[in-house]
């Protein structure tokens, strides 16, 4: 989120600078190990895992990961309807499995209910790195992206690929940017054509009611700050060390309890993530992106307008739009008949209840449908250990309807 990307740069951008020594954080920052999230026994728990690399049409190379059988139920065969999960913002695919046990997460559930799962994963995270052009990965260029180019390419890559690959259309799943993306996606390219419903968990369309106070004040703070230099250079050099320095000073300190310190100021108080399962989650996040991004992210913030991205003066917005101002995504013109089921928490600071109310009702003509958990907030529905009573049987029950 934009806040946890301003959070972190206000409070610990002192610390960030006092961190010199590569090494210091370098073992507790997205450890090496992995390869894929295939290849990680303890995520993937003995479940057929497969990887898939797919081109978007601006040439990024993407990994998606396939589960296409249950261990208890529905084994073998291929012919399920596919569903694909999108990760949020300073996530990938791994946030999905970062829970102590399989009848906990999401993507084992569904597997388990009969679906093909396909897990994505945007530019710039550790598995979908790759650009078809020779160094392009390690340019300035590379990052010369916003919640746009995800939702407009990354989306329709994979989801293009899922659906010739299965030759079903593709429930889709996303939390947090992945419902931000979703609705870029449905207003840039034909999604009845590849989709048949979409869950949204925590939509980030709207993010004037953003409560967190920290994270508002940043967000005004921070458009100030005009993009400049490497653009991924708040994330990778700013965000993950001095995260590094906490997980290994604080997070391993007994008795503490990392997510309240480390999650819950930024998104509201999360009733049910599992303490002890801390390492898990860590172990996974932060995942680099574009400073345009969280720059977007923070223009949301600060003018309640859902648009593109806004290039801070009318002679580059014409240069890329054809006129001055960044166009408007009318969420209106989302396809009436699409089934939609929107999910959120009474304590996500993020994803405000008030936010998504203003969703609800300029998508009330729509096929809409709502789950709403007074006592969750933005982690919670991903990571939360009650979800898998709570919320993943509606989710699964609303993918049988649409089937
Ligand atoms: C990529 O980098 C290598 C090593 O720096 C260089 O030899 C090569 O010419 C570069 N390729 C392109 C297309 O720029
Ligand atoms: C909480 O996490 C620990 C460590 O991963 C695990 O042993 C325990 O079973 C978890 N509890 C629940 C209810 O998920």
């Amino acid at each position: 989120m934009a806040v946890y990307c301003l959070l972190i740069i206000a409070i610990f951008l002192n610390v960030g600078s006092l961190v010199s020594s590569q090494h210091v954080f370098g073992d507790y920052t997205n450890p090496p190990y992995q390869t894929s999230i295939c290849s990680d026994e303890s995520l993937t728990r003995g479940y057929k895992c497969e990887d898939y690399d797919v081109i978007t049409d601006d040439g990024y190379i993407l990994r998606l990961e396939r589960f296409p059988e249950g261990r208890y139920n529905h084994r073998g065969g291929y012919n399920k309807p596919p569903v694909y999960l999108q990760h949020g913002l300073v996530a990938d695919g791994m946030i999905w499995f970062s829970l102590s046990h399989a009848d906990q997460t999401l993507p084992l559930i569904l597997v388990e209910a009969g679906f093909d799962v396909w897990i994505g994963n945007v530019r710039g995270t550790r598995f979908s790195k790759n650009h078809i052009s020779e160094n392009f990965t390690n340019s300035d260029k590379y990052w010369d992206f916003s919640f746009d180019e995800l939702g407009k390419y990354d989306l329709h890559a994979s989801i293009k690929f899922v659906y010739e690959e299965t030759g079903q259309k593709v429930h889709y799943a996303g939390h947090s940017l992945g419902t931000t993306m979703f609705t870029v996606a449905a207003l840039e390219w034909d999604i009845e054509k590849m989709m048949k419903s979409a869950t949204l968990i925590c939509p980030v369309i709207y993010l004037n009611h953003v409560t967190n106070i920290i994270g508002s004040i940043g967000a005004h703070a921070y458009l100030a700050e005009k993009n400049k230099g490497k653009i991924d250079f708040f994330v990778t050099e700013l965000i993950m060390p001095p995260l590094g320095v906490i997980e290994y000073s604080i997070c391993n300190t007994p008795g503490v309890n990392c997510f309240s310190f480390l999650v819950d100021l930024v998104t509201g108080p999360n009733c049910c993530l599992n303490a002890s399962a801390i390492n898990i989650f860590l172990k996974n996040l932060p995942q680099p992106s574009s400073m345009r991004t969280f720059e977007q992210l923070a223009q949301g913030c600060r003018t309640g307008v859902f648009s593109k991205y806004d290039y801070g003066n009318p002679a580059t917005n014409l240069e890329h739009y054809g006129v001055p101002e960044a166009p408007v995504y009318d969420i209106r013109k989302i396809p009436k008949k699409f089934p939609l089921l929107l999910c959120y928490g009474g304590n996500d600071q993020l994803a405000s209840p008030a936010d998504v109310r203003r969703v609800r009702s300029e998508l009330m003509d729509h096929n809409i449908h709502n789950l709403f958990i007074e006592e969750f907030s933005h982690i919670d529905f991903v990571n939360g250990m009650t979800s898998k009573d709570v919320l993943y049987p509606d989710v699964v029950e609303f993918m049988r309807r649409y089937n």
